[in-house]
């Protein structure tokens, strides 16, 4: 493993090989099929718990594990946050969906020793104009991220193009909670903060693999962690949504390995330009 000379926090930042890049690739897949399996059964009626088993049946299935059961001492294949629950909700069988939730579904399996990590926001039939706003606004929130990484831009960078979509329509980006370092260490260097000032912050170099997964409230950016020490709540109950991708620094800019089936017809793989160009509308997240 070669390490940047740049450190953040006191912690070497991995610089991935080919062979990581092309391990995680398939993982990232994984990750993306799981939320595109789930995505027709996040429906009103359904409990958090079964949306929870059927992703951990699924991932199992294609040969991977879930890496959040264990973790932590965390027990679930997924973290199923609906409405004012920030992220790390616990899926429980007395959590129904309704119509009218928004609910976010986050998962991470372990393929041949690497993760992936993304997560979507889910609407549940007919929503209020805020929660469709603050969701679209979040995805747009999430790929001004992505579209600000490229060799030599610096996670500053990142975090103030977050910034920006989220001040201007109204909306705070969480500050306790940012994405991270991945690879086959979950939780990794850098930090990865959904706010921040343009040019701050360590330098991107191709081969870092980061996840960007920006939680915006609807209400002030404050959070509270209930007794159960993970489910995270908006200190104000205002709604919360999130978006979550696994991407590297390339030579020429980004590579998402974490896109949806939707989400890669409507991309060219190759240069962060095209990446760029291309990537605009959020996918049809809406179920009936
Ligand atoms: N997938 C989450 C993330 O985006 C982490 C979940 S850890 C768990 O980083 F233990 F809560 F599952
Ligand atoms: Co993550
Ligand atoms: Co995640």
């Amino acid at each position: 493993m070669m390490y940047s000379l740049q450190t953040d926090h006191g912690k070497r930042i991995p610089l991935h090989d080919e062979a990581a890049f092309a391990a995680m690739r398939r993982v990232g897949r994984v990750a993306a099929d799981t939320l595109d399996m789930i995505a027709p059964h996040v429906k009103p009626g359904i409990s958090t718990a079964e949306l929870d088993a059927l992703c951990e049946a699924y991932m199992r299935q294609v040969g991977s594990i879930p890496a959040t059961i264990g973790y932590n001492g965390y027990q679930h294949a997924s973290c199923i946050s609906v409405n004012h629950v920030v992220t790390h909700g616990i899926p429980s069988h007395t959590k129904y969906l309704r119509e009218g939730d928004i609910v976010n579904i986050d998962v991470t399996p372990l393929l041949d020793g690497w993760h992936g990590d993304t997560s979507r926001t889910f609407q549940v039939g007919a929503v209020s104009i805020l929660a469709e706003r603050l969701v679209k606004k979040t995805y747009e929130a999430m790929f001004a991220g992505i579209n600000a990484v490229r060799p030599g831009a610096t996670l500053g960078d990142v975090g103030a193009a977050i910034e920006a979509v989220v001040r201007a329509h109204g909306f705070s980006s969480v500050r306790d909670f940012c994405g991270h370092g991945i690879g086959q260490i979950f939780h990794d260097a850098p930090q990865v903060l959904h706010y921040g000032r343009a040019g701050a912050g360590v330098v991107l170099e191709p081969g870092m693999i980061f996840t960007i997964e920006p939680m915006l409230n609807a209400g002030g950016h404050h959070v509270k962690v209930l007794r159960d020490e993970w489910t995270t709540v908006t200190k104000d109950h205002s709604l919360s949504a999130q978006f979550e991708h696994t991407v590297a620094v390339t030579d020429v800019g980004v590579e998402i390995f974490t896109l949806s089936a939707a989400e890669r017809t409507r991309l060219t793989p190759a240069s962060g330009a095209q990446v760029r160009a291309s990537l605009n509308a959020m996918p049809e997240h809406r179920t009936a």
